[in-house]
């Protein structure tokens, strides 16, 4: 009713923006296990301290590496849900009005790119990308197959230096570890994400739309977007499985999953 109207006047004319921030729950629908569900996440089987953090990666480098291989491999064997690809459609629309669109995404699955949506922002990296922790360099690990062992551990052949596979930390003659391309726990994020983040966020006015999707909304400065997206005058709208710690603060909380909720929802939107 309400809701679909305001929906509608934001993705309706050329001023028209909307901003949509994503956590785990989106991609729950395909199979990818989020973080804080009681009996299947993440952290209620692993200890992010031992696992997510940069200490954890010094102290045990073939250790994490495994852990976010298998991970990697885990979402490369997932395919996009509904709910992916009803942002898809969202994004299409807005673009066809000539309105502006930003997807914001917690998510390290690229499961928003592989079903089609193009302005993604990864504000906690990916699990497809690995960087070399001295130089910089990226590798874009997005094959199926099993990663050699250079991905995180490179051999230094020139210098003769021995893999260090499950040695204890470090890196060797101007040579770093390659690790995971995701942010860690008390690890920044990546400036180009949070400026454009930023800089979405920070263009919202009166009547404009931020949706908040599948995330508890516990992990800043992610958590944080909804708050500001208010004091700009936006109309906030969250989907969740259950009420989280955005809830209160929000315009419309869509109690569901978003597998299903986000088609219905832009279903009536289109109209
Ligand atoms: N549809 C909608 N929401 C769902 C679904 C679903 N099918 N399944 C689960 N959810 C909701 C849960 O109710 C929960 O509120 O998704 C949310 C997932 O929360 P978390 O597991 O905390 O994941 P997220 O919010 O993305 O975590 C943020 O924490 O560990 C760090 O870096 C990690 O990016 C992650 C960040």
């Amino acid at each position: 009713g309400r809701l679909i109207e305001v929906l509608r006047r934001a993705t309706s004319g050329r001023r028209g923006k909307v901003v949509v921030l994503t956590g785990a729950g989106v991609s729950a629908g395909s199979g990818v296990p989020t973080f804080r569900d009681a009996l299947t996440g993440l952290w209620a089987k692993y200890d992010p301290m031992a696992l997510a953090t940069p200490g954890a990666f010094a102290k045990d480098p073939a250790l994490v590496s495994e852990w976010y291989d298998m991970r990697r491999m885990m979402v490369l064997g997932c395919e996009p849900n509904e709910g992916h690809r009803a942002l898809v459609r969202l994004e299409d629309l807005m673009k066809k009005k000539g309105g502006a669109f930003c997807l914001l995404t917690q998510n390290v699955d690229r499961l928003h790119q592989r079903a089609g949506s193009e302005t993604v922002v990864e504000l906690h990296g990916s699990l497809l990308v690995w960087r070399d922790e001295l130089t910089g360099e990226e590798v874009l690990c997005d094959g199926k197959e099993n990663l050699p062992s250079y991905p995180w551990i490179r051999e230094d052949e020139e210098k003769g230096h021995e893999s260090n596979r499950g040695s204890k930390g470090g890196s060797r003659g101007g040579m770093g570890m390659m690790r995971p391309g995701v942010v860690w726990f008390g690890e920044m994020l990546p400036e180009e994400a949070v400026r454009a983040a930023d800089e979405a966020v920070g263009s919202l006015e009166e009547g404009d739309v931020f949706l908040s999707v599948g995330t508890s909304g516990v992990v800043y400065p992610a958590a944080g977007y909804m708050d500001e997206a208010k004091r700009r005058g936006a109309v906030t709208v969250e989907v969740n499985l259950e009420r989280t710690a955005l809830s209160d603060g929000v315009d419309w909380c869509l109690l569901g999953r978003s597998e299903e909720v986000l088609g219905a929802l832009v279903e009536e939107v289109m109209g």
